[in-house]
């Protein structure tokens, strides 16, 4: 088996992955591993922005407090305020690396902030509706052309390596990980006294989502599996609004969309947000996915609308080219009619529990994005959030990396050869599509925006068949990308069913007809999965 030493790794190239290489450069050597291709991340897809505080009217205090709401009271206040209060210095990095963001053309050379519900003023720091691709594009230039930096795609990390679970006296650490070369198949190792968790979220645990198809939640699943405790998994965040196309594949409408005006309809061109909450359209994301699910099973319809036909042609151009294009490549022209929504799985709120500075209970494990739970979303994150947490985290989780690795003594470990035992290659490939279409319709149909104890139990005892199917096809068969995002994802799925079971209350994204009221203040709490099972597989 091939092993690779580096001093630094990071798994995962989105924003957090990126960027933490970048700091953590001017210490070692960096090894990023990119699951598929180097541009191919959540970050990519977003298309609202940053929020960050940059308007002299507005005030990081005004960012705290809608921050602190849109989390309904399980927001780490002190997180809250850290990451906010880094936001600006973050963001001037950003451009210094080459990160353009839209300016109003007024000659006044102001940025051309965007509206997203939840936020109290104009706050969010956008390049058009292609704000991730813009930050991507750029770091991934720097990168390129940086020596101390290995980015290396087509590496999908299959499990963490522990000297506990190498049985090496001492405290417990991370010193590296598994991972499947996808381009000449072949199981490597590599090894590294400091590991970065940057995997992003997990959409793909849902049939409809808005997010790319490497968001399986690989970190998170490898992360318990290594005995990490998960946190507020019950916390999915629906957006409201993706394309209702069958060759679309949950194309996200942003936002920043209803922020400029869009309206919400029914089928039958009814206005109908306002009769769910007085906020209307820019209700919280939490509020309007519910009002939009509940409208559709109500009517009996398969999608909702949303109207931007009183907004001027070359407005809409401008301002959402990319969704102006993508739509009208479906043959919908946003300035001359309603285009067809739903809601889609886009953010995991919950993950692995970390400090503000990436830190996990795990030496040698450090976790920063979306992979991370640091509390600041709490029970809802407010829209555009995600980037600005993934920034902030990228720069401390490095700076804290930094720090252990001046302070920690070098110990090699050796990594024992992967053990294929009598796996064979596998000729049984529809049980994989099969489990595959199971999970993510389980948890669409029971663990989806409105659940109920009843369809938990379900769920539950669908995915725990699942997981033990799975388990003995990964055992019986070589290893392919296909069973190890199966085998994440079902991991995945298992924890947010037991997170959700243990929540008996509606807060922010949990919504459960079961207990449709906030719980007492006195029970507050988050939800923690420390069940440790330790080592793999
Ligand atoms: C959007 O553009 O609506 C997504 C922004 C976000 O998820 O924060």
């Amino acid at each position: 088996m091939r092993t690779i030493n580096c001093d630094f790794l990071v798994i995962g190239n989105g924003l957090a992955g990126l960027m933490s290489a970048l700091h953590l450069s001017t210490h070692g050597q960096v090894l990023v591993a990119a699951k598929k291709k180097p541009s191919d991340s959540n970050t990519n897809w977003a298309q609202g922005g940053i929020a960050s505080v940059t308007d002299p009217q507005d005030t990081l205090e005004a960012h705290i407090q809608d921050t602190l709401k849109t989390g309904r009271g399980l927001c780490d206040e002190d997180v809250v305020r850290s990451i906010i209060q880094a936001g600006p210095d973050r963001v001037r990095e950003l451009e210094k690396l080459g990160v353009e963001f839209a300016r109003k053309n007024d000659g006044s050379h102001q940025y051309d902030l965007g509206q997203e519900a939840g936020h109290s003023c104009r706050r969010i720091l956008h390049a058009g509706d292609i704000t991730g691709r813009e930050v991507i594009d750029a770091l991934l230039k720097k990168i390129d052309a940086h020596q101390q930096i290995m980015l290396q795609s087509d590496l999908m990390a299959i499990d963490l390596v522990t000297t506990g679970w190498l049985d090496v006296l001492g405290p417990n650490r991370c010193v590296g990980a598994y991972f499947l070369d996808r381009s000449k198949n072949e199981i490597i190792a590599i090894r590294a006294p400091h590991t970065v968790l940057a995997t992003g979220g997990a959409g793909k645990v849902y049939l409809y989502t808005s997010n790319p198809d490497t968001a399986t939640g690989d970190g998170l699943a490898m992360a318990w599996r290594a005995g990490l405790p998960i946190k507020n998994m019950e916390f999915v965040q629906f957006h409201p609004t993706c394309l209702f196309h069958s060759e679309a594949k949950s194309f996200l409408i942003s936002e920043a969309v209803r922020g400029e005006g869009g309206r919400l309809v029914n089928a039958a061109g009814e206005p109908f947000m306002e009769r769910y909450d007085k906020r209307g359209e820019l209700a919280p994301r939490d509020v309007v996915a519910r009002a939009i699910d509940y409208e559709i099973k109500k009517r009996g319809d398969p999608c909702v609308y949303l109207d931007t036909t009183h907004k001027r042609s070359e407005f809409l151009e401008e301002r959402f080219p990319n969704i102006f294009s993508t739509c009208l490549s479906y043959g919908y022209n946003i300035s001359k009619e309603p285009i067809p929504v739903v809601p889609a799985a886009h953010y995991f709120c919950g993950g692995v529990e970390t400090d503000i500075h990436g830190a996990t209970a795990l030496e040698g494990l450090h976790a920063c994005g979306e992979v991370a739970c640091t509390g600041l979303h709490g029970a809802n994150r407010l829209a555009s959030n995600s980037l600005l947490e993934a920034l902030v985290g990228a720069y401390s989780t490095a700076q804290s990396v930094i720090q252990h690795n001046d302070q920690t003594p070098r110990q090699q470990i050796d990594v024992p050869p992967w053990q294929d035992g009598d796996a064979v290659p596998s000729d049984e490939a529809v049980v994989l599509e099969h489990n595959w279409n199971e999970v993510r319709t389980c948890m669409w149909d029971y663990v989806g925006i409105v659940r109920t104890n009843k369809r938990l139990e379900r769920a539950q005892h669908r995915i725990d068949n699942l997981s033990k199917e799975i388990r003995q096809y990964y055992l019986e068969y070589e290893v392919t990308a296909d069973v190890l995002e199966l085998r994440n994802t079902t991991a995945v799925a298992a924890l947010i069913i037991r997170s959700a079971q243990l929540r008996k209350e509606s807060r922010g994204l949990h919504y459960t007809l079961d207990y449709p009221e906030l719980g007492e203040p006195a029970s507050l709490h988050s939800t923690l999965i420390e069940d440790r099972p330790g080592g793999f597989p």
